[in-house]
């Protein structure tokens, strides 16, 4: 079982004293690589010995690490982080339950969900840092070493990234999921049934298809953003053959430093798959000038 679905399946049974104790790690590991017992007692507002039976059943459910020198100290571990973001959805009324999984990443764990009206939607867990969080399971030392390893940091910022950009370009008409909710490292966004492009032999009219990337990616730059980690990957073609942008925590603004350059790599990857996979040919002048065209009223001079 993956981790959001251990966490999903624990939910009811973490008691409130245990989610304080949760909470506690959480604020404590923004300032500790482990978070000593005291500063426990501090941030949960329990006693002592209430802090150390709370953990044996936070670690009995496998929801944290436990650091027993050079100083005792424990950290959330994904599980963990995933419990304290799920409980906040359900508490805020936007999750029911956590159905099958969409995908399995590098840095993402995908899934779909059930909302509290019943609608579909998909639920994506940051997971930065994964691969080194695993190595610590083996090399304990690690993590303490490193500074706070910030996986819990990283996964957080990258889902606040990644919904405020859907936010911005959904506004701006670019075709995306529609961005629902975020909560720590979770986003949550509505279902899109479809294929990515990646996985998609044929298409009716690739030209056509093409445009209406092009047409998407242009709406982006216009709302002042470029997404920087467009490939055949995170191009999706819907179930009604409309174009669907998907994974955003990699976008910047149209005014960063490498503006041009994070642009015109994104045109390249599309351009070079459609000249390879579809035999579309466009110029890449071309293109980035019909991005950076600015729309909206035409001006009166
Ligand atoms: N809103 C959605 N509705 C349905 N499926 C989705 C949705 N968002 C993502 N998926 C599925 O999950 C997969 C991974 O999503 P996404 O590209 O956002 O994450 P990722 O960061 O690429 O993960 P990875 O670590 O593999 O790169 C997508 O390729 C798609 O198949
Ligand atoms: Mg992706």
């Amino acid at each position: 079982m993956s981790s959001a679905e251990r966490a999903a399946s624990l939910l009811l049974e973490i008691e409130p004293e245990e989610f304080r104790v949760l909470h506690a790690l959480e604020l404590g590991m923004a300032k500790f690589s482990f978070v000593p017992l005291d500063e426990l007692v501090k941030y949960s507002g329990l006693n002592l010995g209430e802090v150390e039976f709370r953990l044996r059943e936070l670690d009995r459910k496998d929801l944290l690490y436990r650091q027993p020198a050079p100083y005792l100290g424990y950290i959330l571990n994904y599980t963990g982080y995933d419990c304290l973001a799920l409980n906040a959805l359900a508490k805020a009324d936007i999750l029911n339950s956590l159905g099958m999984s969409l995908g399995v990443g590098k840095e993402a764990d995908i899934f779909e969900a059930i909302t509290d009206d019943d609608d579909r939607v998909a639920v994506k867990f940051h997971r930065l840092g994964r691969t080194s969080f695993r190595d610590t399971r083996k090399k304990r030392g690690y993590i303490a070493q490193r500074g706070h390893v910030s996986w819990h940091y990283q996964s957080r910022i990258a889902a606040e990234k990644e919904f405020e950009a859907m936010r911005r370009v959904h506004e701006a008409k670019v075709s995306v999921p529609e961005p629902i909710y975020q909560n720590r490292h979770v986003v949550v966004m509505g279902y899109i049934d479809g294929y990515n492009l990646i996985d998609v032999a044929v298409l009716d009219d690739p030209d056509g298809f093409l445009d209406d990337i092009l047409e998407n990616i242009r709406r982006t730059y216009d709302a002042g953003m470029i997404h920087c980690d467009l490939s055949s990957y995170n191009i999706v073609v819907q179930k009604n053959g409309e174009v669907l942008l998907i994974d955003w925590p990699q976008s910047e603004p149209t005014d960063h430093p490498n503006a041009e350059s994070l642009l015109v790599r994104d045109l390249e990857n599309v351009l070079d798959y459609f000249r390879r996979k579809f035999g579309v040919e466009r110029s890449l002048q071309e293109t980035a000038a019909f991005v950076k065209a600015r729309s909206g009223p035409p001006s009166l001079q």
